[in-house]
């Protein structure tokens, strides 16, 4: 199997992440819970996945919030940020964990910046939509569907220099591109564990610029003779049980990252889905791409994009079809309607899986829906 469903989630983990797991099973009982060997070695694992969480993002490790995914995080950050009916500025490419909550919440969203892989056009309706004085921005890094990096360095710029606090949505670029709390001054910049930092499924990170409230209420092993929760992090953010193995394994996928470099991963993955546009656009699809474009590519073949993504599956190629929960994304596109098929690279990119997926995309101009 071919598997170019990084965006999905980062597939195999390596040997080290499926190592550290089996460990903490045998080794780690609930950290903050006791004073005994297996709780204080979970306790320290749980520590030095904060560390090395801070030392890659530029956050003091206290900051480093542990969640289920990224999902949990944005809930997370905007319900600590936006109040019902609030308006709340966005960019064209959100994912449904950003348009949920605050559709949920009743928000009122200013779209800003429609246009595939034009910074300038991002930017300046971003502005505009600023001058609207929103309550928040919440705004991706990188669109899960096409793979355009937005600039958001100078989005960042904007809201501080307007004092609109925001959220940025790292899904697609933590472990990937420069992700810094510290440079970027954001309130919350919210991942998962499970994609670009090489981690399992059910790990995610909130890296927090300031105070978040809780989504959940509990035990969090300090202050328990008070009813309230915590006003300090990351205590505030963690009620319950951690996700020791999980945690366990995302520190061994974050120091992965870490030796590899983001840098090298973006060049590997990003020089791959060049080749890969290239050649499904001589093949005669519609392509998706432009500069400031990570390892990921959409494409729309002639038959339906499910058709399609089972002939390649039957080719033992594993991609994405359809709208990959980002529907406001497609809309900007134009590709609500149909979809799109998904190729995302991952940190394990090389040529030999763009030949393999052209050879099996070459085969799908005989398809019929
Ligand atoms: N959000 C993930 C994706 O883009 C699951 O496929």
């Amino acid at each position: 199997m071919i598997y170019l469903d990084n965006g999905a989630t980062s597939f195999p983990k390596p040997a080290a992440v499926r190592r550290a797991m089996g460990e903490a099973m045998t080794r780690c009982a609930n950290p903050g819970r006791g004073g005994h060997e297996p709780a204080m070695a979970a306790a320290r694992t749980v520590f030095r996945c904060r560390e090395a969480a801070g030392a890659l993002f530029e956050c003091d490790p206290e900051r480093v919030v542990l969640t289920a995914n990224c999902t949990q995080g944005l809930n997370m950050a905007i319900r600590t940020l936006v109040k019902p009916g609030d308006r709340v500025a966005v960019s064209g490419f959100e994912h449904n964990a950003v348009v949920r909550p605050l559709h949920l919440l009743g928000a009122e969203m200013l779209v800003a910046g429609r246009r595939l892989f034009d910074g300038d056009d991002t930017l300046e309706k971003f502005e505009d939509a600023l001058k609207k004085r929103p309550a928040a921005a919440v705004f991706s890094h990188v669109s899960n569907v096409f793979g355009y990096i937005l600039p958001v360095e100078q989005m960042a710029a904007m809201c501080r220099e307007r004092g609109i606090p925001f959220v940025i949505d790292a899904a697609q670029s933590a472990g990937v591109l420069p992700v810094s709390l510290r440079e970027l001054g954001a309130d919350f910049i919210a991942m998962p564990g499970h994609k670009g930092l090489l981690g399992p499924m059910g790990t995610g990170l909130l890296l927090c610029g300031r105070l978040p409230e809780p989504l959940l209420a509990g035990g969090t092993g300090s202050d328990s003779a008070r009813y309230e929760m915590p006003e300090y992090l990351p205590d505030r953010a963690e009620a319950g049980t951690a996700n020791v193995p999980g945690i366990a394994g995302l520190l061994a996928g974050i120091r992965c990252v870490r030796k590899m470099g983001t840098q090298n991963i973006f060049m590997r993955e990003a020089e791959q889905a060049k080749k890969c546009a290239a050649g499904l656009k001589k093949l005669g699809f519609r392509v998706f791409s432009g500069a400031s474009q990570t390892g990921t590519v959409s494409f729309v073949p002639r038959c339906s994009c499910e058709a399609a993504a089972e002939e390649l599956s039957g080719r033992g190629i594993a991609v994405r079809a359809g709208l990959h929960c980002a529907p406001l994304a497609h809309g900007s596109a134009g590709t609500l309607d149909t979809g799109t098929v998904r190729v995302s690279f991952g940190h394990d990119a090389h040529a030999g899986q763009t030949a393999a997926l052209l050879k099996a995309a070459a085969c799908l101009r005989g398809v019929e829906e």
